[in-house]
């Protein structure tokens, strides 16, 4: 019978056929042990030279990395494997044989490896990167949609910058000047006053010439937008998701994690409530820790992320931010109008801002100042106005970045590992 390295739990004791390719192989005189992947899994094949055919036992002997095969085998518990089977060999048939494949099991360099990303993928650790990813996105559709959210998908070429205009993509359109979307939050704010309760998953643009680990040119974000929802309500929104989908990766990606051996006692801890530090407190927070660098007004870097995180166990917002440093749309803070009621969700470990996040202005007047303190062309902006001009409300939303999400979650160094084929500063190839 056919079937596929996910489903052999269910077929113990019995023969079965698997289209796969042969990831590894150890062998000796009377022995070999193939490591077979099909994409759903790996699993070890174990062709001993007593119970085959002397042609077949000679075949797997000879069997080349990445080899494509038809195996055919009976299924067996291996209580030592994290896996938990193997396959006994009956039968080897070669569908099409590689030769020299250049990922060896031997150490490359990290260039060697993106030269041959489309490649590299099919490597264990990489599989289990793309198939935590995967429970990301699944585990966020499930929970906006449990939530009572409707899924709107802004567009990708756009007049609009909302996170400022220095990190743009630059595209004609037609006779117009178009960019790559950098967010699609304005769109998902008028989505917001249409369908209450919103969310968008997509790819986003941003041309940075940042060459960190954090740092992508092209990465997906999960936008959720939400009418008649305060600083607050968002807030408590976003621990529940950001705890939900920790919860359901830990649930059903045990052994993606075990591959990637991810210390998981740290993600277990991750449920609501988060803890919250406002930027004052983070500024005075740091200079306690010796960051004499910095001082109220300005930014965070990596290195004050990474040591305001320290102080606590789980993700931990960082609130109430200098309006100076934040988009225009932001909210001030009524009382306390120098800074905004807006949050960044910073990651523990070391992984950084996962979530940035606000309430919105909603005050028409208030932010036809704010687009011309920004130098904003207001003709690019009317619609946006116009949510100001027709039954406005008090809204709020935010933006997680997927690939910083799950470089988080695998415990993964860098971003470029996240993303199936990462657009980097001087990368687009492959
Ligand atoms: O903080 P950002 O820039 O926020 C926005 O774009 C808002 N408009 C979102 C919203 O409120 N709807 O980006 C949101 C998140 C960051 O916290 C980070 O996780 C991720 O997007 N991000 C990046 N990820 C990888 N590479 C980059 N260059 C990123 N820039 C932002
Ligand atoms: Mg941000």
């Amino acid at each position: 019978m056919k079937t596929t390295i996910s489903n052999v739990k269910n077929h113990v004791g019995e023969q079965v056929t698997i289209g796969c390719w042969l990831a590894n192989k150890r062998s000796s005189g009377k022995i070999a042990f193939l490591q077979l992947r099909d994409g759903t899994g790996f699993i070890q094949g174990v062709v001993e030279k007593s119970k085959v055919d002397e042609e077949i036992f000679k075949k797997a002997k000879q069997l080349t990395q990445e080899s494509s095969l038809y195996v055919t085998g009976v299924v067996r518990v291996d209580e030592r494997s994290p896996f938990g089977y193997e396959l006994g060999v009956e039968n080897i048939e070669i569908i099409h044989e590689a030769s020299d494949y250049p990922i060896t099991p031997k150490e490359h360099g990290t260039e060697f490896l993106m030269d041959n990303r489309h490649l590299w993928l099919r490597s264990k650790r990489q599989h289990a990167i793309m198939k935590v990813r995967n429970e990301l996105i699944r585990a966020t559709y499930e929970f906006f949609n449990d939530q009572g959210f409707v899924k709107v998908d802004p567009p990708i070429l756009t007049g609009s910058a909302p996170e400022g205009t220095t990190e743009l993509f630059h595209t004609k359109y037609f006779d117009e000047d178009a960019y790559l979307s950098q967010s699609g939050q304005l769109y998902m704010e008028a989505a917001a006053m249409a369908l209450g309760k919103v969310f968008s998953f997509g790819p986003t643009f941003r041309a940075e010439k940042s060459k960190t680990r954090r740092h992508l040119i092209e990465f997906w974000m999960i936008e959720p937008e939400m009418a008649f929802y305060q600083f607050e309500d968002n807030l408590q929104l976003q621990e529940q998701y950001v705890s939900h989908i920790v919860q359901s990766v830990l649930k059903n990606c045990s052994l993606e994690l075990k591959t990637l051996e991810r210390d998981i006692s740290k993600l277990e801890q991750v449920v609501p409530p988060f803890s919250k530090i406002t930027y004052d407190d983070a500024i005075a927070l740091l200079h306690k820790k010796g960051f004499n660098d910095i001082a109220w007004g300005d930014d965070f870097g990596s290195p004050h992320e990474t040591a305001i995180a320290e102080s606590f166990d789980k993700p931990v917002f960082i609130t109430h931010y200098p309006t100076s440093l934040k988009p225009f749309y932001m909210q001030p803070d009524p009382n306390r109008p120098e800074v905004v009621l807006c949050a960044d969700l910073i990651a523990p470990e070391g992984y950084g801002e996962i979530i940035g996040g606000s309430e919105r202005i909603h005050d028409y007047h208030l932010l036809k100042k704010r687009l011309e303190e920004h130098h904003l062309d207001e003709a690019a902006y009317k619609w946006y106005l116009e949510l100001r001009q027709y039954g406005s409300v008090p809204h709020s939303g935010f933006g997680l970045g997927l690939e910083r999400t799950v470089a988080w979650i695998c415990g993964v160094e860098h971003v470029r590992e996240t993303i199936p084929f990462p657009r980097l500063l001087n990368r687009l190839y492959p």
